[in-house]
């Protein structure tokens, strides 16, 4: 590629990245009011609704809900008839985050910018606040107005990323990775589940709200499958490459834990290469949804040149 097409290429990814970004903000901003209003929390005790809020009303990016809503309408939904999948989708992300972070797994002190939840209100009540957000999602799901085989499918799919998600964790903190895997598929196959598994079921949610076509699931569900392995690989890079300020959360965590990452297993360079290679067979995958695809792709430049 000339310097002129390499100059022009960054300017139309920094371009689609900027219009990523506006999805990503106006659908956060739906998100969040949409969880604020959940009327259940008025019939919790005050201090588990308080912790509940605390897990979920926080600083996030609403990734997965975005993706959820974009997809949605990516197939020709209504992206507003998917919002409690959107919503549980996140409550069950916010629920990891809390367990996550706790003293017997991360033990991190800083998440979304503030205390993390066991730092602010205790170890029992991040826990049971972490249990609440869980069961919330599955409550979302059940009691939205979709066809009933529409919900049925969803909480399915839903659970069963969940599980993925979990055992996703439990190789990373505890192990238990096929051996025989070389160095880099164990990581495709940890973070394939920790991270991939919701991300891609975000994509998936969404097209299953709006009732799309086969062809087209079969694309997001490629398109999820790159973007979610791309995601982590940029987290692991943001972990070795930016500072506790710029990201809202500790920085340096991986390789203080010995735990095998992108950068450290294929080397910085390289891990870029491998974002740049993901980026393009998410384009490549989403080329059966046409100019409807454009929210995704937009979203997935967003997500490459992230620094937060
Ligand atoms: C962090 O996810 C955990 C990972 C799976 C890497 P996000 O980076 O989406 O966290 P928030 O929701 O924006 O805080
Ligand atoms: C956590 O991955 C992923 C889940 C919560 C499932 P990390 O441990 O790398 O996430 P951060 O870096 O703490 O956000
Ligand atoms: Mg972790
Ligand atoms: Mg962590
Ligand atoms: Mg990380």
């Amino acid at each position: 590629m000339s310097t002129a097409d390499q100059h022009n290429s960054t300017i139309r990814l920094e371009q689609a990245a900027d219009r990523g970004m506006a999805l990503l903000e106006s659908a956060a901003a739906k998100v969040e009011s949409w969880m604020e209003a959940w009327p259940q929390w008025d019939q919790l005790p005050a201090a588990l609704a308080q912790a509940g809020r605390y897990g979920v009303l926080g600083d996030g990016k609403r990734l997965r809900p975005t993706l959820v809503l974009t997809a949605c309408e990516a197939c020709g939904g209504d992206p507003d008839t998917a919002m409690p999948a959107a919503a549980a989708l996140e409550m069950v992300h916010c629920f990891s985050l809390v367990h996550d972070d706790l003293p017997a797994l991360d033990d991190d002190a800083l998440r979304r910018g503030r205390p993390t939840l066991h730092v602010h209100a205790g170890e029992a009540m991040a826990i049971l606040a972490g249990d609440l957000l869980l069961t919330q999602a599955f409550q979302m799901l059940a009691t939205a107005s979709w066809p009933d085989s529409t919900r049925a499918q969803l909480v399915r799919m839903l659970a069963d990323d969940t599980v993925q998600m979990v055992a996703g964790q439990v190789y990373d903190t505890l192990g238990g990775c096929p051996q025989e895997l070389s160095p880099v598929d164990q990581l495709r196959l940890v973070h394939g589940c920790k991270t991939g598994a919701l991300i891609r079921g975000a994509v998936l949610m969404g097209a299953v709200v709006a009732d799309a076509d086969p062809d087209h699931k079969a694309a997001l569900q490629d398109w999820g499958e790159a973007i979610g392995l791309m995601f982590q690989i940029v987290d692991d890079l943001l972990d070795v490459e930016q500072s506790e300020a710029h990201i809202g959360k500790a920085v340096g965590k991986d390789a203080a834990k010995g735990r095998p990452n992108w950068p450290q297993v294929l080397g910085i360079e390289a891990s870029r290469r491998e974002v740049d290679r993901l980026l393009q067979v998410s384009a490549h995958a989403i080329e059966p949804l046409g100019r409807a695809g454009e929210g995704l792709s937009n979203l997935a430049c967003t997500l490459a040149v992230r620094t937060r």
